[in-house]
């Protein structure tokens, strides 16, 4: 196990502005420096010779980049293309599924609200297509109870179940190979909304078995904002169409297989996709066990002192299994804008402050730079202002 790259500690690997306590990672992960560095190499390559970039290297990059982010997720790369982020993701779905009348999208309670947006568009589309939104019981116990409920929840009309892998405001860990198992016994696809859990949780996404994936490799990943991708099945790539149409794969190339399409999609900046494998090799230097076990650690020990502070419980056992890399605890009641705004304003403290089932949460992330100080100075900072 280690705890740093050569002379440097994890602190030191990320320049991240001074004086502010950075605890939302979740929501937008500031790229390391070897990653920035990696991204400026494949940029300066574009920017000096575009025409050698553009028609001779790009797409063997593209395909290596895919290669790589396959392997470390345990993905087919067949099934695999790049797009910007997982809400470019979730919007191919969304435009593939041809819903009928009478048509069901199920969704969880705990999805991401633009996720919700995505699929109360597609549903509306489709004339009496429903949208159902799944209340899971809380708190949860146990896997069994929380899967059980949802396929009580879904009828022989649901088309289709969109879950996340870890929840996004309450950054709970799903059991999602389970729900996958059960719905596929009834005839329901999958789709799984998985930003937070590249790099919080090792991946197998063929042993999962899920029909389609959606990601972001810029939060716990630490590659480059603008950096997605997207993983469908082999029965339903048929159904898959880029969201722009271009040549697919820059002439004299043409399009064979469903991925092809996602290569070329007008000129562009395509230097996130292909820092990918910089921001894998990043967390392997510092070492994936070091990276899970400190990172859980720090949210533990944040989970604790919040819940010291409030005497209010989390939604989920104190263990690995339900939440990894973010704490996530209840507020006493008030206003979470205005909560956020003075622990920005007074104390430079970005951490996000939920509005979410009535009540108030706040979501700790903790990533290799944050340190016990800091969830120390948050604690202090709470004490002032809930
Ligand atoms: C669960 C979940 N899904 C989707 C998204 C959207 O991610 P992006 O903005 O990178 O597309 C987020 C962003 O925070 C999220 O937490």
């Amino acid at each position: 196990m280690t705890h740093e790259i050569g002379s440097k500690s994890c602190q030191d690997l990320w320049r991240l502005s001074p004086g502010v306590t950075y605890l939302n990672h979740g929501s937008f992960g500031p790229p390391p420096e070897s990653v920035k560095a990696a991204r400026r190499v494949w940029q300066d390559r574009l920017d000096c010779q575009p025409m050698d970039f553009f028609v001779r290297h790009y797409e063997p990059a593209w395909r290596s980049s895919r290669r790589v982010l396959a392997e470390w997720i345990g993905a087919d790369e067949r099934n695999l293309v790049f797009v910007e982020n997982a809400t470019a993701a979730m919007n191919v779905i969304a435009d593939a599924l041809k819903l009928n009348a009478g048509d069901e999208v199920a969704l969880t309670d705990h999805e991401y609200g633009a996720v919700y947006r995505i699929w109360e568009r597609a549903t509306q589309r489709a004339k009496d297509a429903k949208l159902r939104t799944i209340r899971l019981p809380l708190p949860i116990e146990s896997a069994e109870h929380l899967v059980e409920s949802i396929f009580q929840a879904t009828t022989d009309r649901t088309r289709i179940l969109v879950v996340s892998h870890i929840t996004s405001p309450t950054a709970i860990t799903l059991p999602v190979q389970d729900m996958v198992r059960q719905a596929h016994r009834r005839g329901i696809a999958v789709c799984i909304d998985g930003p937070h859990a590249i790099a919080q949780l090792a991946l197998d996404l063929e042993q999962i078995g899920c029909d389609f994936y959606c990601a972001s490799c810029h939060k716990w990943l630490c590659a480059p904002f603008g950096s997605g991708f997207l993983y469908v099945a082999p029965q339903f790539q048929k159904l898959i169409q880029p969201p722009l149409l271009s040549w697919g794969r820059l002439l004299p190339n043409r399009v064979e297989v469903w991925s092809d399409e996602f290569i070329w999609s007008g000129t562009r900046d395509p230097s996130p996709y292909l820092t990918i494998p910089a921001a894998i090799e990043f967390l392997e230097d510092v070492g994936l066990p070091y990276f899970r076990e400190s990172t859980h650690a720090l949210a533990q020990y944040a989970r604790k002192r919040l819940v010291e502070l409030t005497g209010k419980e989390p939604l989920v056992p104190d263990s690995p299994g339900w939440y990894t890399s973010m704490a996530h605890v209840p507020l006493p009641p008030g206003n979470a804008e205005t909560l956020q705004k003075r622990l920005w304003a007074e104390y430079a403290i970005e951490v996000p402050i939920i509005a979410w089932n009535d009540r108030r949460w706040i979501r700790v992330s903790c990533h290799l730079y944050n340190t016990r100080e800091e969830i120390d100075f948050l604690i202090d900072a709470l004490q002032q202002t809930i």
